[in-house]
């Protein structure tokens, strides 16, 4: 900046989020398992964890689907989501309780529907959601020979 322009105010800023041309277009679903039991097999944890994911974003926002499902195969790990799109990432994730859970989902599934491939940067993972993966799946659309993920 030269002397003669110092003074002046800079000029208005308008942060503008970046358009991201490869965010999953169709609708992301939550897939909550609601037969998952806690270890001891005394109490069904699954219907809890479906019934507040639902509540928190399932009703809000007609681009997401929560949709209950028996089984995710992830027993061990009680309660399991599976977060996926048709043309996105598949996450799963297991571990999960039912109030901490939910509220790591829904900033996750905000970043899902604007992340290139549904790719949540890691960064923008809650932290029970980093120690609760199970598995990141590819979509079919993203399949370079190397198999590297998108960057
Ligand atoms: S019962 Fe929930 S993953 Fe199998």
């Amino acid at each position: 900046m030269d002397r003669e322009n110092a003074d002046r105010e800079p000029a208005e800023l308008t942060l503008v989020e970046p358009s991201r041309a490869n965010a999953p277009s169709g609708v992301t679903v939550v897939s909550v398992c609601i037969t998952c039991k806690t270890a001891d097999g005394a109490i069904v944890v699954g219907p809890d964890m479906f019934e507040s994911v639902k509540a928190a974003i399932g009703e809000s926002d007609r681009n997401v689907q929560v949709r209950p499902v028996q089984c995710l195969s992830v027993c061990k790990r009680p309660a399991t989501v599976a977060v996926s799109s048709p043309d996105g990432y598949t996450f799963l994730f297991g571990d999960l309780q039912t109030e901490s859970g939910t509220a790591a989902l829904v900033s996750f599934v905000q970043s899902y529907q604007k992340s290139d491939y549904g790719l949540v940067p890691w960064r923008e993972r809650a932290e029970v959601l980093r120690k609760g993966m199970v598995a990141r799946v590819p979509p079919i659309r993203w399949s370079p020979d190397d198999g590297s993920a998108p960057k």
